[in-house]
């Protein structure tokens, strides 16, 4: 299957020159999507020839506090602005400000501002379907939050969220460059910030699974063919890029001079050149917008449990599930479904609904070998989350101990193929998400040509008992683990 693909130009609106190689690499490229900044004398420009010149063209906004002049009137938000009205902050400054001490008036004044940014484009007809940050600014703990409720409020469907695939097309022959012009610690800061953000956010706002490439940021152009050849394995990628007509870009007067450097270099023309070009390179990519891949996801689906799920995966497991895993508590779980993604033996899927998991199971034909694959497969993570689990929980010192002697009295075939975790938000429970993972889960072992599997239920758990042998599992035996008694079922597939 194709994979989907949003090529989203930043800097719509930041100069002419900006604009004018967003409308060359949207109708002669790839470029299907673009951040539109509304903050400059530009902006006005940007609307006319390109917002309301190229219907197919995904618009959302480039949410911008570090060029140009604040929407609100100068004094609702004068902590932003420096004494000639621009604006006063750079990203690692804002970082630390919003940061160290979080004061709650420059808080206020990012809110203030992001709401006024969107009213400006929504009040002049554009309906953004996503919201970033020049200089990734949305990313920044303090200004997501806010970035992350003003979506919702405004039924955006989209951030920018993608994790950096750039690390696997690096060539050797760029790392110098790539670590000197700031690429490598820039990808690095920003995706510790993109894990933080995921795991924040919750259900209801999409983000793209991959992102390329804050690493080779500006630099599009050395990354394109590379990136074009191999689709990444699972999931939606954003290529985000900057193309430009530079010498529309002179004497700009933004208020930041190594914006203007950046929009008046070649790197925007051969950025440009490199979007036209890779017309001919889209062999396994579908092209879309982020509103396309918004209208999409808005039908519940059963999809394979993938990395990008491992967060929510493993919150709903502990708010649901009882046993060794929960015990141990978040970071063991997650360490346990990130092996499990990796490891070709487990069998998982989830139910993804507007980007929330409302549900999922997992479980493989080889059960006994699942844990050591994930060790295997995730080693620093798993030793980490189960040492840092045993810190918080050292009674689980004992559970953990027996869980390797087995049962304490009866006991089952442990490389039996088994349904090992189901679980449902209790805001979606009965209404059939349950049942169809369950056929999901039914049908992958059908199709790896195994003929039965088995779980189990805790004998205080009747509720899944009885959803259980409704749908034909039969009861084949009983053990005691963990101080507690068990029910073990068997379905043929
Ligand atoms: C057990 C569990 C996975 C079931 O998931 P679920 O999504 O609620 O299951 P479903 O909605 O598919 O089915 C539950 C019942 O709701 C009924 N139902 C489905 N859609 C419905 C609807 N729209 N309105 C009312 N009832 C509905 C189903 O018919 C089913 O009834 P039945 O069992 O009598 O046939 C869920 O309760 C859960 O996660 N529990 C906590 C964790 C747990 O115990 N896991 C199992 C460990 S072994």
């Amino acid at each position: 299957m194709a994979s989907a693909l949003v090529v989203n130009a930043d800097d719509l609106g930041v100069s002419k020159g900006a604009t004018l190689g967003v409308i060359r690499a949207h109708r002669e490229g790839i470029v299907t999507s673009a951040s539109l900044a509304v903050t400059t004398p530009f902006y006005a420009h940007a609307l006319e020839t390109c917002v309301r010149a190229c219907p197919g063209l995904g618009i959302g906004l480039h949410f911008t506090l570090t060029s140009g002049k604040p929407v609100s009137p100068m004094h609702q938000v004068p902590l932003l602005v420096d004494g000639n009205g621009f604006f006063r902050w750079g990203f690692v400054s804002l970082l630390l400000a919003t940061t160290v001490r979080a004061p709650k008036e420059l808080l206020d004044q990012v809110e203030i501002e992001l709401e006024a940014q969107l009213q400006r484009l929504i009040n002049d007809g554009v309906r953004p379907d996503h919201i970033n940050g020049e200089r990734h600014i949305h990313l920044i703990p303090a200004v997501f939050d806010r970035v992350v409720a003003a979506a919702k409020r405004h039924g955006i469907p989209f951030v920018r969220l993608g994790r950096d695939i750039g690390w696997d097309h690096a060539v050797l022959g760029h790392w110098a460059g790539l670590a000197l012009g700031g690429g490598m610690l820039k990808s690095w800061l920003l995706s510790r910030l993109t894990t933080r953000g995921r795991r924040r956010l919750g259900g209801g706002t999409l983000f793209t699974e991959h992102v390329a490439s804050y690493l080779y940021t500006g630099r599009f152009d050395l990354l394109m063919k590379s990136l074009l050849k191999s689709p990444p394995p699972h999931g939606t990628l954003e290529i985000m890029v900057h193309p430009g007509v530079p010498e529309e870009s002179r004497n700009l007067a933004l208020g930041n001079s190594e914006l203007e450097r950046y929009l008046t270099s070649e790197d925007r023309r051969a950025e440009l050149s490199a979007c036209i070009a890779a017309r001919g390179l889209l062999d396994g990519w579908k092209l879309t917008t982020f509103a396309s891949l918004a209208r999409e996801r808005a039908e519940p689906m059963i999809v394979p449990l993938a990395l990008e799920h491992v967060d929510q995966v493993a919150a709903l497991h502990c708010a649901t599930l009882t046993g060794l895993l929960s015990e141990l508590g978040a970071p063991a779980v997650r360490a346990f479904y990130t092996g499990c993604v990796r490891a070709r033996s487990a069998v998982g899927f989830v139910d993804l609904h507007n980007g929330e998991v409302r549900g999922f199971v997992l479980g493989s034909a080889r059960p006994g070998g699942l844990k050591r694959a994930v060790l295997r497969q995730n080693p620093a993570g798993t030793t980490a989350g189960v040492l840092l689990g045993l810190l918080r929980r050292p009674a689980a010192i004992a559970w953990l101990m027996k869980s390797f002697k087995g049962p304490d009295e009866g006991g089952f075939d442990g490389d039996e193929p088994e349904l090992t975790y189901l679980a449902v938000s209790p805001t979606y429970q009965k209404s059939g998400v349950g049942a169809r993972l369950v056929d999901a889960f039914t049908r992958a072992m059908s199709e790896a040509g195994v003929p039965e599997f088995a779980l189990s239920v805790d004998d205080d758990n009747a509720a899944a008992a009885a959803f259980y042998e409704r749908r034909g599992f039969k009861p084949i035996g009983r053990y005691r683990e963990f101080g507690a008694g068990h029910r073990r079922y068997r379905l043929r597939t």
